[in-house]
């Protein structure tokens, strides 16, 4: 990509897409709509099953066979994915598109060298001698702080936060502008996540990569991401500014999660939002939120809002986001939610 380049990095528009289940199509992404520059890095939030992985497995290329892009754009440089023949795809994946899946522990073939799995991709994308790629292979694992003479280990001879440092290393053997990271540090200790964290964001300014980052930690999500994404039964909520969007929610959905936290230097206790997402083979009608959410209005029940912008770089998905500064301080009651909990009266 040029330098003079404005396009983002990465543009979504209208995404939608089903997993083909018994009892007919779950539509797990619908009309996702999202950009990310270069160089920037984009936290993506909300609870399990709202369909992170899915997402970032369809940016990627590598959803399951029963899934299906039903609508929509991914651009990536400028240049349609969903429309990409096979090789075109194939071509994209790793040396412009990796990613770092949430179990590492699959994602390295047991039988195999840790160094020479790197290899392998490195071989299999780029025209260079076995003795460079090794070389290669050992900066690698020296940049995510392994030890490069561990090249030559097998997985179960590496540690947890090792085996996530060395697919972070695979993630990046070829240098790609994106990275999608998918829970890159879930199943370990905070002492080493923080490590990782610190050695990505090192990696970052060397490589200049945009990373996409999934993740339930909002610290994480605070510390490493400029904006953030929060998701909801398969679609985008709510964007904006990291910092807004934490201190000034538009959507009564982030202000619940908001509220779940447990809120340090508070006696208040975390309040959970009651219920569950709905039935992604029988959506609602309006807003997918709407049977959960303590502000919602007949019109809610029945049409489904945009993602609309509700203030510069900021959109919410919400028929209520005029009125949000009025309903925040509901929100953190509660008796609010309570209310909900009771069922609708
Ligand atoms: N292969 C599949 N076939 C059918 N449904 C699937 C499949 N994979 C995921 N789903 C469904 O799609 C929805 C989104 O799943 P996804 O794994 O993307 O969620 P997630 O946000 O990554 O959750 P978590 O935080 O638990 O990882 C869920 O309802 C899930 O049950
Ligand atoms: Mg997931």
């Amino acid at each position: 990509m040029p330098a003079n380049d404005t396009r983002p990095l990465l543009s979504i528009a209208g995404l939608s897409a089903s997993y083909g289940t018994p009892r007919g199509p779950a539509s797990a992404l619908a009309q996702i709509d999202l950009e990310l520059g270069k160089g920037e890095n984009l936290g993506l939030i909300g609870e399990s099953g709202c369909g992170k992985s899915t997402l970032l497995k369809t940016v990627m290329g590598v959803m399951p066979g029963n899934a299906r892009i039903d609508a929509g754009h991914i651009a990536f440089q400028g240049r349609d994915l969903v429309s990409a023949s096979p090789e075109q795809r194939r071509a994209v994946r790793w040396a412009g598109i990796s990613m770092v899946t949430q179990s590492a522990l699959n994602a390295l073939n047991p039988v195999l060298r840790v160094g020479d799995q790197i290899a392998e991709a490195i071989l299999a994308h780029r025209q260079v001698s076995r003795a460079e790629a090794w070389r290669r292979t050992q900066e690698l694992l020296a940049m995510v702080g392994v030890a490069p003479e561990r090249a030559r280990d097998y997985p179960h001879q590496f540690s947890g936060g090792m085996r996530q440092r060395a697919i972070i290393a695979m993630a990046l053997a070829l240098e790609p502008p994106l990275v999608l990271a998918d829970e890159p540090t879930t199943a370990l200790d905070v002492v080493v996540q923080d490590q990782i964290f610190r050695s990505l964001r090192e990696l970052q300014q060397r490589l200049g990569f945009s990373l996409l980052l999934v993740t339930h930690d909002l610290a994480l999500v605070i510390e490493n991401c400029e904006r953030v994404a929060v998701m909801y039964a398969g679609q985008i909520v709510e964007t904006g500014p990291t910092r807004d969007v934490i201190r000034r929610p538009a959507h009564p959905y982030t202000l619940g999660l908001k509220n779940a936290l447990p809120r340090l230097g508070s006696r208040d206790e975390p309040i959970a939002i009651p219920g569950g997402p709905p039935d992604l083979v029988d959506p609602p009608p309006g807003c997918r939120f709407a049977a959960r959410c303590p502000f919602a209005l007949p019109l809610c029940r029945s049409e489904p809002p945009q993602l609309a912008t509700v203030a510069p770089g900021r959109r919410a998905r919400c028929h209520r986001a005029a009125e949000i500064d009025a309903l925040a301080p509901l929100a953190a009651l509660p008796q609010t939610w309570d209310a909900l909990r009771e069922g609708p009266g």
